[in-house]
């Protein structure tokens, strides 16, 4: 069944045909992964879920920054998966593994997660998938958001009218129950890490 996109950005759906240009390592240089773990602070033995991990570039370098944790890839799309277990077979990463969130085993990881990184992600989410987030959180469990940012101008990325500012950003995630906790800019993106009001 096609997920309800209302209240997305862009409603669309990421096409697998671009997924080359999400292995590009380039995208290192102006969004360090060393960068977004001091962000997302995982608790050692923990549980990262990496939602719309798309082939996987980020999860990796974390599961290999981070042997100490577990990390899940997540995405709506099993194609996008194909790709991101070639990616993971290549470093075979033993605390690295895969979820396709329409299969039946994605109930098992409800409620699992210390964190979740949701990158590049945020202005393709609906408001189920928004809160379908939060279902897959600990209670503990905190959130890092970290989106192409409107305001810039890019060589990459979306087009500007796909994505949110900051400000719109922020609105959306405490439209949705989170509290923002820390909020960080980089040169093409802005990052908010979040956990959940009670
Ligand atoms: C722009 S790509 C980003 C991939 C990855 N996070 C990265 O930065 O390399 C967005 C990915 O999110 C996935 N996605 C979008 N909405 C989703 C949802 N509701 N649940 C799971 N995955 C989703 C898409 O299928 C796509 O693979």
């Amino acid at each position: 069944m096609e997920r309800d996109r209302h209240g997305a950005r862009q409603p669309e759906r990421f096409n697998p045909e671009r997924a080359a240009s999400l292995n590009d390592r380039a995208r290192f240089d102006y969004l360090p992964p060393k960068d977004l773990i001091p962000l997302l602070d995982i608790p050692s033995q923990g549980v990262l879920i990496d939602f719309g991990t798309g082939t996987g570039l980020y999860a990796v370098e974390i599961a290999m920054l981070r042997p100490d944790i577990r990390v899940i890839g997540v995405d709506e799309q099993k194609k996008m998966l194909d790709l991101f277990s070639e990616n993971w077979s290549r470093h075979s990463l033993k605390n690295l593994t895969s979820c396709w969130s329409k299969d039946e085993s994605y109930s098992r990881i409800k409620v699992t997660a210390d964190r979740i990184l949701a990158l590049n992600v945020l202005h393709e989410l609906g408001d189920e998938a928004m809160e379908e987030i939060k279902s897959l959180l600990k209670p503990s469990g905190r959130v890092l958001f970290v989106d192409w940012n409107s305001k810039i101008e890019r060589p990459v990325g979306p087009p500007r009218d796909h994505v949110y500012s900051p400000e719109e950003g922020n609105t959306r995630v405490l439209n949705f129950g989170f509290s923002v906790l820390e909020k960080r800019i980089f040169p093409y993106h802005y990052a908010l890490s979040c956990g959940v009001k009670n």
